[in-house]
């Protein structure tokens, strides 16, 4: 008998299964809109010709691939410190290469065990990973309102509220641009009035920074991390390379712990770099030094900023395009998608719905009816309005 009887089978990733699904479906129709994967106009996968010409330079001037120190390449940290914090350089802030935004959110969830934290307050809805990283780690995880589902807007108000009942001590995960999967975002004046309640209430605020320039633009994405620094407010942040360098695959990431003060960062990053040599010991070191290398060159990165901008306009262009079809068709419904941003739509499509696009169309989506944007384009969007329209239409 097997050491393993007693484990039953783990479900399906509600996201990654879905990628899976799709190349196993035989359809010549099928239309993936499940994972945050940027796609080209012909639906192909997008490696940034500034990373290519990185990699170009690595390939011939890198001498060595001993281990990297456990906080990472220092070239790699330095960058993303003045891309994620800009003029916040100083002593208070620990930062860790770490193995994409989701290994950020661990080992920072790791050091808030450490210092005592039990309670994590997550947004209603949220990307579907949150719940189980936290959960995993054995976190009591609670959520705060955020979508009103009646009137499909941000929910300024509710959040507001809960955050009043949140006890000193508590985490709350709040998402910098482009909310996964609502595609909606408190402005800044509203940004302004939650970090003034957070600090009032002594709570700790964890970025989960992953579209980045997706938003829009790369500073004003990033504008309500920095008015938590200056404000004073001990921050976590999770920056992620995934998106907005396409190195998805190379698990490309940083944790920054914003701390009181350097005693405190002192303290805290020896704590980080003890915990992660006892998880992975040292980060890869290849897509950190394709970051590096693009950021550091002013030609390379003048190139990955037009490239950004064109996966952000084509996403925007795209939306649009989703949405005047939809009204064509009569689906006057879908109008709040214009006021979503990032890869997202956050289209209310109903699971029963999303299973009948699934099963009847091969139009592949999450459970909550998130349509990756970059996963339409000027082929199959009449074929997905279409299918909207005959599985939502009431007879
Ligand atoms: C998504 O939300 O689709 C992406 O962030 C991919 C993932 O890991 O879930």
């Amino acid at each position: 008998m097997s050491f393993f009887e007693h484990l039953g089978m783990a479900p399906s990733d509600p996201i990654l299964g879905l990628t899976l699904a799709f190349a196993a479906d035989e359809r010549r129709d099928k239309v993936n809109l499940g994972a945050g994967v940027y796609k080209t106009a012909d639906l192909k996968p997008y490696i940034l010709t500034s990373v290519k010409e990185a990699e170009r330079v690595l390939l011939k001037e890198e001498t060595s691939k001993d281990y990297l120190p456990m906080a990472g390449d220092g070239d790699f940290i330095e960058q993303t410190k003045k891309l994620v914090l800009g003029e916040f350089t100083d002593d208070r802030i620990f930062a860790i290469q770490s193995i994409g935004g989701t290994g950020a959110l661990k080992v920072g969830g790791e050091l808030l065990l450490k210092s005592g934290c039990k309670r994590i307050f997550l947004s209603d809805p949220t990307w579907d990973n949150h719940r189980r990283i936290f959960t995993q780690m054995g976190f009591e995880v609670e959520t705060y309102p955020y979508y009103d589902w009646k009137e499909c807007r941000f929910d300024f108000e509710a959040m507001y509220h809960a955050i009043e009942k949140m006890h000193e001590g508590d985490v709350i995960i709040l998402q910098t641009c482009c909310h996964n999967p609502t595609g909606l975002n408190p402005t800044y004046e509203q940004w302004k009035e939650l970090c003034a309640l957070i600090k009032k209430r002594r709570l700790i605020p964890f970025f989960d920074n992953a579209y980045q320039g997706f938003g829009e633009s790369i500073e004003k994405d990033v504008a309500p991390i920095r008015l938590f620094v200056k404000e004073g407010l001990e921050v976590l942040i999770a920056a992620s390379y995934s998106k907005n360098f396409g190195l998805y695959a190379e698990r490309t990431g940083v944790l920054f712990t914003v701390c009181q003060d350097g005693k405190v960062a002192k303290r805290v990053g020896s704590q980080i770099k003890k915990c992660v040599r006892g998880i992975y010991s040292t980060p890869p070191c290849h897509g950190a030094r394709i970051v590096a290398t693009v950021l550091k060159d002013p030609k390379l990165r003048k190139l990955w900023e037009a490239e950004l901008a064109t996966m952000r306009c084509r996403i925007e262009e795209t939306r649009n395009a989703f949405l005047t079809a939809l009204k064509a068709k009569g689906l006057q419904k879908f109008e709040f998608l214009e006021k979503q941003r990032g890869m997202f739509s956050y289209t209310g499509l109903k699971q029963h719905e999303v299973d009948k696009l699934i099963a009847e169309y091969a139009i592949y989506m999450p459970g909550d009816g998130r349509v990756n944007v970059a996963g339409l384009n000027s082929e199959n969007l009449d074929y997905v309005v279409d299918a909207i329209y005959e599985t939502t239409k009431i007879l």
